[in-house]
């Protein structure tokens, strides 16, 4: 596997000592259904065409669209709107997808089923680790003014120490939700939620499992509608399942979006997107863009990306959107060499994938081709004189005038 060699920056990251891992909303919804507690419908989306279509999915009817960012205040922060239908999913995606919400670009969404809520409370579980002990807190004053309660009228927040050898069994539960302050026809429903979360921490290894809000919906359902999980990594050895978990929650959004596609992408740290055909070939035109780049105020090959032989328009268009979806990445350079899949249907290729990307295309791409059928892939691009596409007939040429772009585009 010769991609191995640019992977180090991944493997890297991959490698490097983590002992806590925060999981976003969706994945702790996911843990939670897993273990019995209530959650609504729910599915991931990273284009507003995406939203729309699950939104279509799950039925049609009221969902709500939530930025998934590791922060809290997503509320607050314009990240969590309610749309009444497919079309509007899409609109309200549209607004909060690329939304920055205290520092964290929002790349993907969670197209929730809307819940007709009635009441928010609050629990949580945690690993004290000051008092040697696990801590439940919970209050009938859940919502988006816990952290201001906390402060203003600590009393409206039971605090329960949990024994880490008896944990919350049904009648530490029944304690917890009596401090809360649950009215007693509601108490017997909350704690038995409040097992099952139990449920997740031990048995996920946790050192968090956070609802708020977890609400009492119109029709007297207990329902957890948001979700924060930490998982302790110390205890990987003991849940094989959770590397996918954090792989998709540590690695690079953009790397998680490629892997879904089914590309050999790495991003890497510069400005330059790159595509190529062969992982050789892709080696090589990073070295070559670097170089080319000491010229051009340091600019750097943004990334690894190996489309393969036999690429159709899909491909390539899947691989574009990947790389102007960087918002490092400044110019684009498509090196190819033709093969199997001559150099014209490359050509059609990427003239189709700019069709398919439409405005979101929006950075220079300096495309050198050469090998089987060059003049006709060559003449094709000519033709389609698409104003964001400079064809440059070598290596050396192409790279130098990607990096110039690339140079010029960060300035
Ligand atoms: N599925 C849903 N249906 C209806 N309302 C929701 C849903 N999810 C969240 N909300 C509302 O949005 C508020 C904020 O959402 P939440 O997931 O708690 O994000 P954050 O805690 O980051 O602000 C919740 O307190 C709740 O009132
Ligand atoms: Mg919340």
């Amino acid at each position: 596997m010769p991609v191995r060699h640019v992977s180090s920056t991944s493997d890297r990251r991959r490698g490097r000592r983590r002992t806590l891992v925060d999981l976003f909303e969706y994945q702790a919804r996911d843990l939670f259904a897993a273990h019995g507690v209530p959650v609504l419908d729910g599915r991931v989306a990273t284009t507003p065409e995406e939203a729309r279509a699950a939104a279509e999915a799950m039925g049609g009817g009221t969902v709500v669209v939530k930025a998934q960012v590791k922060t809290g205040g997503r509320g607050k922060a314009g990240g969590v709107k309610l749309a009444h239908s497919p079309e509007e999913a899409g609109e309200r995606a549209r607004e909060i997808l690329g939304m920055d919400i205290k520092g964290h670009t929002v790349h993907q969404v969670m197209i929730a089923e809307g819940a007709r809520i009635a009441e928010e409370f609050y629990f949580s579980v945690l690993l004290d680790r000051s008092n040697r002990t696990y801590l439940a807190m919970c209050s009938v004053e859940g919502g988006m003014e816990i952290e201001q309660l906390a402060v203003e009228r600590p009393e409206a927040l039971a605090r329960v120490p949990v024994d880490a050898l008896t944990g919350i069994d049904a009648a530490k539960a029944a304690e917890i939700v009596e401090a809360a302050g649950f009215a007693p026809e509601l108490r017997e429903k909350v704690a038995d939620v409040v097992v099952k979360l139990w449920g997740v921490f031990t048995a996920e290894d946790a050192t968090l499992v956070e609802v708020n809000p977890l609400v009492r919906t119109e029709d007297g359902s207990i329902v957890a509608l948001d979700g924060k999980v930490t998982l302790d990594e110390n205890a990987d050895f003991r849940h094989p399942a959770h590397a996918e978990l954090v792989d998709a929650a540590a690695a690079d959004p953009l790397e998680a979006k490629a892997k879904e596609l089914g590309l050999n992408y790495v991003k890497l740290d510069g400005e330059v997107g790159i595509i190529g055909n062969g992982a050789g070939l892709v080696m090589s035109t990073l070295d070559v863009v670097a170089y080319a780049g000491e010229a051009h105020g340091g600019v750097k090959p943004a990334n690894f990306l190996d489309i393969g032989g036999g690429a159709s328009a899909q491909v390539m268009a899947n691989g574009l959107d990947v790389i102007l979806n960087d918002a490092q990445v400044k110019s684009v350079f498509v090196n190819v060499f033709g093969g199997i899949t001559a150099c014209d249907e490359v050509a059609k290729g990427i003239v189709a994938a700019l069709g398919i990307l439409g405005d979101e295309a929006t950075k220079p791409l300096v495309v050198r081709l050469d090998g089987n059928n060059v003049e006709e892939g060559r003449r094709i691009l000519a033709e389609a004189a698409h104003p964001l596409v400079t064809v440059v007939d070598t290596m050396d040429g192409a790279a130098d005038r990607a990096a110039e772009l690339a140079s010029a585009g960060k300035a």
